[in-house]
């Protein structure tokens, strides 16, 4: 595997072209999601510095907090509850430009200004985790955000 992430001082979009195939190459042989979980929410955080980057795992009908880098955060979270249970609900991904304004969402961190969720899927399409990304800035992910970090989840068990 790659001993360490090199990036680039560029745009968005160039950051996360030069961070995928990094991911990919440390994920490849590794067939343990927690680890891959772990080092994914690290390269991550080192590419973009955000509040709060980790997982969230589907465990007997739950979301169990997974691996992650940031502040302490909330543990377990029920289906239909907060972005990341509405966004394992709907399956799809959420993108919220300001969390004050999302009914129902859960304030692990008082500092999380937006967010944005992404469904994670096994070979039959259930949905097994979640990807949750906060920010302590209002509006900082768009529509380069979901692409990117919906290829990432595709590369992800
Ligand atoms: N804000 C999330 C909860 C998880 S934390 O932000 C880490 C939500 O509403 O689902």
């Amino acid at each position: 595997m790659a001993e360490e992430l090199t990036i680039s001082n560029g745009t968005k979009e160039e950051r996360y072209a030069e961070l995928v195939p990094q991911i990919q190459s440390v994920i490849a042989d590794e067939p343990d999601s927690i680890a891959n979980m772990a080092n994914v929410a690290a390269m991550l955080w080192q590419t973009f510095h955000w509040w709060w980057t980790g997982f969230y795992r589907v465990q007997d009908n739950m979301l169990v907090l997974g691996p992650f880098q940031g502040p302490l955060a909330c543990t377990r979270i029920r289906k239909g509850k907060g972005v990341c249970g509405t966004a394992w609900q709907k399956d799809e991904t959420l993108v919220v430009p300001d969390v004050e304004q999302f009914p129902g969402h859960i304030a692990c961190s008082s500092a999380s200004r937006s967010e944005i969720v992404v469904p994670i899927h096994n070979a039959e399409g259930r949905v097994t985790a979640v990807l949750d990304i906060d920010s302590d800035q209002l509006n900082a992910f768009d529509d380069t955000d979901r692409l990117w970090l919906e290829r990432i989840a595709a590369l992800m068990k």
